[in-house]
């Protein structure tokens, strides 16, 4: 090595930039239980019904020329997002997940100084993808484990550039009225972006929610986020998309891969967003599941989070042997696979998918035994 280049060395190895290393990974719900015959997987919010047939049929058929790129633009799915929403879809973007969509809207908005703002108990991938970026996050308090907007316009300074909702939220299950969503809207400055995430709009039964296409509409700073990976049970193939002012979809396109969505997603998703009868049938069994879940572990004396989505959160008395994680070892023993959300600041609660019916009834069934045999210790 020359003595000019022995001069240039700053570190032993290459280092990333600042924010980078003070990102705690994200870690995806369990999917197993050692050493039990069936297992239950109610750790991702992923639907029991399982994808419509025919999208399972399209992405299928897709696969019979897999040297070929898929249409980089995704042209025939941004078509069928939008022909379903009355959508012009120039104004359509798709992704690998909302994920992904999420951290590009990071990266092309924020910068090092910049900050992001979510709340308490949000989504974990606003923080990652807000440091990701360079960006600083910012928490705003919740009140009742929900999002509150003046908490969340006192964290606005001139340096925040983006805020990001979950709407209803994940982990929490809970909602803003679409009246908070516009008041929210209204406090902030013109240049910040309002990221509505609606990833479980689908679920969603009261008449005072919106998933924000009204405001994406009608304003130059909002952007709402979608997947295909919840109602639409494609999560494995890796399926978002998102709405927004034209002048965020030209930034967002400039960033993202330019073949960021694969053939047969784009034809699962095509066959997913036409098939009408199959989404009735996921939001039926919901509609029939959550309520009673909810109810269900209520009656054990276990505090249930009134959810709007297709999960609820339990929490658990914070007694040795009646823990979340106690209670997380209790249900993974019979195959019964829930989510522990201590990343999320809630240490003592787990959040439960809802399931099939058999499964619904085995984790009442299990965490009645759980209770019981806590009590009887
Ligand atoms: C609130 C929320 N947003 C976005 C996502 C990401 O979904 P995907 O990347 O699979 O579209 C999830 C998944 O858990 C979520 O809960």
């Amino acid at each position: 090595m020359t003595r000019g280049l022995q001069d240039l060395i700053m570190s032993p190895h290459p280092v990333p930039r600042p924010g980078v290393l003070a990102i705690d990974p994200y870690v995806p719900g369990k999917s197993a239980a050692p050493g039990v015959a069936k297992v239950h997987k109610l750790s991702s919010n992923e639907t029991p019904l399982g994808p419509s047939p025919q999208a399972v049929e399209a992405a299928r058929a897709a696969t019979g020329h897999l040297e070929r790129y898929p249409d980089g633009a995704a042209t025939r799915l941004r078509e069928a997002i939008a022909a379903k929403y009355g959508l012009d879809p120039g104004r359509v973007v798709c992704g690998a997940g909302s994920d992904e969509l999420l951290s590009l809207l990071a990266y092309a908005y924020l910068g090092p100084g910049d900050e992001g703002i979510f709340t308490a108990h949000g989504f974990l991938v606003y923080r990652i993808a807000i440091l990701a970026a360079g960006g600083a996050p910012v928490v705003a308090d919740e009140r009742d484990l929900t999002a509150d907007v003046d908490a969340i316009l006192d964290k606005v300074t001139s340096r925040t550039k983006i805020v990001f909702l979950a709407n209803p939220n994940n982990p929490t299950g809970t909602y803003l009225p679409f009246e908070e969503i516009k008041r929210l809207h209204a406090g902030l400055p013109p240049h910040v972006l309002l990221v509505l995430d609606a990833a479980y709009a689908e679920y969603v039964r009261r008449n005072d929610y919106a998933a924000g296409l009204e405001l994406v509409a009608t304003s130059d700073n909002v952007v709402m986020t979608r997947t295909f990976s919840k109602i639409y049970g494609l999560a494995s193939l890796r399926l978002g998309w998102m709405v927004g002012p034209a002048h965020v979809v030209d930034a967002v396109n400039r960033i993202r891969g330019p073949f960021n969505v694969s053939g047969p997603g784009i034809a699962a998703g095509v066959a997913a967003i036409t098939d009408d009868a199959h989404l009735a049938a996921a939001v039926a069994h919901n509609e029939e599941w959550l309520p009673w879940l909810a109810r269900e572990i209520a009656a054990l004396g276990l505090k249930v989070t009134p959810s709007v989505a297709n999960f609820v959160l339990v929490h658990f008395p914070d007694a040795p042997g009646r823990t979340a994680r106690d209670a997380d070892a209790f249900l993974t023993r019979r195959g019964l696979v829930l989510r522990q959300v201590g990343a999320y600041g809630l240490p003592n609660a787990m959040r439960l998918t809802v399931g099939d019916a058999e499964a619904n009834r085995l984790v009442v069934e299990a965490l009645g035994d759980f209770v019981n045999e806590a009590v009887h210790a």
